[in-house]
């Protein structure tokens, strides 16, 4: 198993491409079975979920092509079969599978998806959103078992602001007759990418990025070719570094707005930030002060990003608070980052940051990509030499995040 080793205290310099968006790949790929031809999807990154998800599609029947960043997938030959083994219990958006093949094939046995350990995580929002469409659903032996006759448009409400119940909600409805309508639709730049890349293929797709979002229903769809939107969580997380080293870097090949949740708190920790069309540029300041986070469904404070930024405020000179409302269970980091010298304290779904703590480099563990970033961010700022085990979990969200870190000075390997 490999290791990602730092030698901490090296200020992060220099300018960094950003990769395309995780969590729109993860749901175009699906998206690709609702056509019987070929899509081409540019900016795609080379990141271990990708993988995960291609051989899934492959498994099923697709052909899939990749060439530098771009990947050709033809679903012409594709099969319905049950998709219950164990890449599809790895991966929370093997759900997707569920509204592309009821789409498709008005039948789809898909194992219960599961991806991060960030507790439960129900998908109750997405089956209530396929039954509302027409189809019958059980559970038997770890997989959920859907069938509809046809699917037939419809209004429904998400309970929960869920960007997975929206997106999975949009791949059954493109194909199914007449209308639906979702309301309390989650508004994130990845599914506006999903609707963008459905209408291209022929879907009429109508406010997506708003909390209704309409679809016409209609078939068949066609090839179309697409470039995913830039990671914000990535991006983020380089930004988070450089603040967190005192360094200066620019992140390329984003989009400034969907960074503004991050920049605002940067810039209200003193930090200085600047943006320009395409890239987005940090610049460390000292002393950092401390902020108060809420994570919030876009565009408020991203819980993907609320890992990382723990670890910056380990440093500011005062102290934060965290609260997280998306995943209760999204503050394991803490622990490492206490063993490594940190001081904060967790109670329920809140974390409070004493900061301006030396920390110290140590043996720790990714427990999922997120946390993985959190001490990744903590090697880089940390007295000694950081081992970060389980980095296969910080492998599923980011590119090479070793060899990006070397270009911006760091000292940092693989082992
Ligand atoms: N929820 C329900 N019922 C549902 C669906 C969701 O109660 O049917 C709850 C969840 O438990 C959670 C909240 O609603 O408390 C929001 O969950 P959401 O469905 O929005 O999350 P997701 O679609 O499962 C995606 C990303 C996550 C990201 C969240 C929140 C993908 C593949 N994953 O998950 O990304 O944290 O949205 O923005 O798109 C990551 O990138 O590391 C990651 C975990």
């Amino acid at each position: 198993m490999d290791t990602l080793r730092i030698r901490g205290g090296r200020p992060l310099v220099g300018s960094i491409p950003i990769a395309g968006a995780k969590n729109s790949v993860l749901a175009l790929l699906p998206a690709t079975l609702l056509a019987e031809t070929s899509c081409t999807i540019e900016n795609v990154p080379a990141i271990r979920d990708v993988k995960v998800l291609v051989d899934l599609l492959r498994r099923l029947g697709a052909e899939v092509a990749m060439e530098g960043t771009t990947l050709r997938v033809d679903t012409a030959r594709v099969v319905n079969r049950p998709m219950i083994d164990s890449g599809v219990r790895s991966l929370r958006a093997s759900a997707y599978l569920m509204g592309a093949l009821l789409g498709r094939f008005g039948e789809a046995v898909v194992g219960l998806p599961g991806g991060c350990n960030l507790g439960s995580r129900p998908i109750d929002q997405h089956l209530k959103g396929f039954e509302s469409l027409g189809a019958t659903i059980s559970q038997r032996a770890g997989a959920i078992h859907l069938k509809a006759a046809r699917l037939r448009g419809t209004r429904i409400y998400l309970d929960v602001v869920s960007v997975g119940a929206t997106i999975n909600i949009m791949l059954a409805a493109v194909l199914a007759e007449g209308v639906t309508v979702i309301e309390n639709a989650a508004t994130e730049p990845e599914i506006v990418d999903v609707a963008t890349f459905l209408n291209g293929m022929g879907a009429r797709i109508q406010g997506a990025g708003t909390d209704v979002i309409r679809i016409r229903g209609r078939s068949p769809l066609n090839a179309c070719r697409h470039a995913i939107i830039p990671d914000r969580m990535e991006a983020g997380t380089y930004m988070i570094a450089a603040a967190a080293t005192g360094g200066e870097v620019r992140v390329d090949h984003v989009i400034p707005l969907h960074l503004e949740p991050v920049s605002a708190k940067l810039r209200e920790m003193g930090v200085f930030v600047t943006e320009g069309d395409e890239s987005v540029t940090v610049k460390g300041t000292d002393p950092l002060l401390p902020v108060d986070i809420k994570t919030q469904p876009y565009p408020g404070f991203p819980t993907d990003l609320q890992s990382p930024f723990t670890a910056l405020l380990t440093q500011a000179k005062g102290t934060s608070l965290i609260i997280e409302n998306i995943y209760e269970e999204r503050l394991k980091h803490v622990l490492e980052l206490n063993r490594m010298g940190a001081r904060i304290r967790t109670d329920g779904r809140m974390a409070l940051i004493e900061g301006g703590t030396p920390l110290y480099g140590m043996r720790v563990r990714a427990m999922d990509p997120r946390a993985g970033a959190a001490l990744v961010v903590a090697g880089l700022i940390a007295e000694g030499e950081t081992a970060i085990t389980d980095i296969h979990q910080i492998d599923r969200s980011y590119e090479r995040i070793d060899q990006k870190l070397r270009q911006l000075g760091a000292d940092v390997w693989r082992e």
